[in-house]
């Protein structure tokens, strides 16, 4: 029988690294989402849609033919590498709407349309260390990814017949690090880290943190605390 997958942000980094691993299985399909698109194996169904407006269109999650539904939110972006009080209205509705609230309503989609579905039902947050610790300059990132914890935590409680989890990937080698990376030291009290993470070759791959986080999916991940790392396994 086959997994149906519904990842956000396939387009790059994890996202797209998740995609590749898991079409390697035969009966795996997965359903991208981002603002751009990409082609992969015709097993796989792209949606070009921009997450953080609040109202973007809505699709059906498909639960037919297949014994697995997962839906991954993964979409994510570090938000304006600024200090409140520089920031625009706008950068902050766009950062809380692709960070959270697009994890929340699909979350709330995804729990709707599936509802008489009697396969294995799965969530996956793609959280953050962040959600943890305080990161000057990333007030918007570090909130939503807190909140994220939280939602799949408040998730545990209400639907415990669905298998929720909230994991940080670690620091890994991807478009996100390269933004990171750019933004203004003069605003970015945590650039230099940042810098030598990379210069220190620790990054890691996106293709090694995928597989990991596939390689979680063996088993029941309600078995697991709600919010992990990657580090921890
Ligand atoms: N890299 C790290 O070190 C790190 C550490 C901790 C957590 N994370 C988390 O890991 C996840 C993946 O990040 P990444 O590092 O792989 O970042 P990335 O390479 O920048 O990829 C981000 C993905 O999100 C999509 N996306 C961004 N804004 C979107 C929007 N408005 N609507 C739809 N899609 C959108 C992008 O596609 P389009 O541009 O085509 O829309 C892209 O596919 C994120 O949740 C991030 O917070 C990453």
């Amino acid at each position: 029988m086959k997994t149906h997958f519904y990842i956000t942000g396939t387009t790059s980094g994890l996202g797209r690294a998740l995609t590749s691993e898991l079409l390697k299985t035969e009966s795996h399909w997965v359903f991208g989402i981002a603002r751009s698109s990409i082609t992969q194996s015709e097993r796989y169904r792209h949606l070009q849609l921009d997450l953080s407006q609040p109202d973007f269109p809505f699709f059906e999650f498909d639960a037919t033919d297949c014994d697995t539904i997962v839906l991954i939110n993964n979409a994510g972006w570090i938000g304006p590498v600024t200090p409140l009080g520089e920031q625009t209205d706008s950068d902050i509705e766009l950062a809380f709407g692709v960070n959270l609230s697009a994890a929340v309503v699909l979350t709330n989609r995804f729990l709707k349309q599936t509802k008489s579905f009697t396969g294995r039902r799965v969530i996956i947050n793609i959280s953050s260390g962040a959600a943890n610790y305080p990161v000057a300059s990333w007030a918007t990132y570090c909130a939503s990814k807190a909140a994220l914890d939280m939602i799949t935590k408040v998730l545990r409680e209400e639907s415990p017949e669905v298998e929720s989890l909230s994991i940080a990937p670690g620091i890994v080698d991807t478009a996100m690090q390269k933004e990171i990376r750019s933004a203004n030291p003069d605003q970015f009290m945590a650039h230099a880290r940042f810098m030598s993470y990379y210069e220190n070759g620790e990054l890691t791959a996106p293709e090694v943190v995928a597989a990991k986080i596939i390689g979680l999916l063996e088993q029941n991940l309600n078995t697991l605390p709600a919010v992990v790392s990657v580090r921890d396994f």
